[in-house]
């Protein structure tokens, strides 16, 4: 009797809209924008029935806190932001080596990731560095319109731009890096110090300059073109710079956290976000990257790197923990510290 009663009220739960529990749960730590991290959540809980804890943070702050956890960690799958700090978790033995399934399915510069990591991340989406500025306010205050990475470090853009921390954002470490493969450290680092006078606030986030800019509450902002896309998508008054001096770019990556509690269901999302169907869910979130698998939709406003004066960005190298901490404390030691 007993038996009986427990087996119909297993049978009834099973019938509740809260049986996809019995799929389990995962961790996700996203480094997109919230806007994108929510619908790509929604999309998996639906696609699986797995229940999803989401929290959103910049890429180096991600780095940190999986760092902090290693020993006890919390989180099963870190989903986007840089390519560096990934690179980076992978070298400290953070991040599980995983080859999908569907790596076959992948631009060559996305497998290209994996392969240098060693399998412990994976390309899902690329996106060129620039810079955008409110067109409103800079014919308001007559200033020519900036179109290389010197303009906008000449005085008349003195705290008029606006630019994350490198050591919370892959975005403005993604700068760091691409000015000193671009020009060579020295001549980086006095280029850096140049624009810190005209630096009005280092951000957390790596997008929240593009809409500062949109906003006019800043004239410029250095950001990924896609994310001043973004703003201007919006209707926002902006123009959107690719610096003729030539400029980085970012290869968003995905890796599974070490030690990972829900392994399994790490590596269905995993399979999952590599995906074509998947990854055409950026675009209708307001996210214009360049998606990693072959046969997903670019959307038409994604900036294209046929059109962008790009470098040989060597990921391998800046993204090693050697380089990016070294860079990182010479950042703080010359920039952040120097007077304005
Ligand atoms: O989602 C926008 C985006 O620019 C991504 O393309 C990039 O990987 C991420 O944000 C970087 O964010 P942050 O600079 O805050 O680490």
């Amino acid at each position: 009797m007993r038996r009986t009663l427990a087996l119909s009220l297993f049978a009834v739960a099973a019938l509740l809209p809260g049986a996809a529990r019995a799929q389990g749960n995962l961790t996700v730590y996203c480094s997109v924008q919230e806007e994108w991290c929510r619908p790509m959540v929604a999309a998996f809980e639906r696609a699986t029935g797995i229940r999803v804890a989401m929290t959103r943070k910049s890429s180096g702050e991600t780095l940190t806190q999986i760092r902090a956890e290693a020993s006890n960690p919390r989180g099963d799958v870190w989903w986007g932001g840089t390519g560096d700090p990934h690179v980076q978790a992978a070298e400290e033995n953070l991040t599980e080596e995983y080859r999908s399934p569907r790596l076959a399915d992948l631009h060559p510069w996305a497998v290209r990731q994996a392969e240098q990591a060693r399998f412990r991340t994976v390309g899902i989406y690329a996106g060129a560095l620039g810079y955008s500025f409110n067109q409103r306010e800079l014919e308001r205050r007559r200033i020519a319109a900036p179109r290389c990475w010197a303009d906008i470090a000449r005085p008349e853009f003195r705290g008029e731009v606006q630019v994350a921390d490198p050591n919370t954002s892959g975005t403005s470490y993604t700068m760091l890096a691409t000015l000193v493969q671009l020009m060579g450290e020295e001549p980086a680092f006095t280029y850096l110090r140049a624009l810190h006078r005209n630096v009005n606030q280092y951000t957390r986030s790596g997008a929240a300059p593009a809409r500062a800019a949109a906003t006019g509450e800043t004239l410029v902002g250095i950001t990924f073109l896609h994310d001043a896309v973004a703003q201007k998508v919006g209707g926002a008054p902006v123009t959107i710079v690719a610096p003729c001096e030539g400029t980085g770019y970012e290869i968003g990556s995905m890796s599974i956290i070490r030690g990972a509690r829900n392994m399994e269901n790490a590596r269905r999302f995993y399979d999952w976000a590599l995906g074509a169907e998947a990854q055409a869910i950026a675009a209708t979130a307001n996210s214009y990257q360049l998606p990693s698998n072959r046969a997903a939709p670019i959307p038409p406003q994604a900036p294209r790197f046929e059109d962008v004066r790009l470098i040989d960005y060597d990921f391998a190298r800046w993204g090693s923990a050697a380089e990016r901490t070294r860079l990182l404390q010479r950042w703080e030691r010359e920039v952040r510290a120097a007077a304005r």
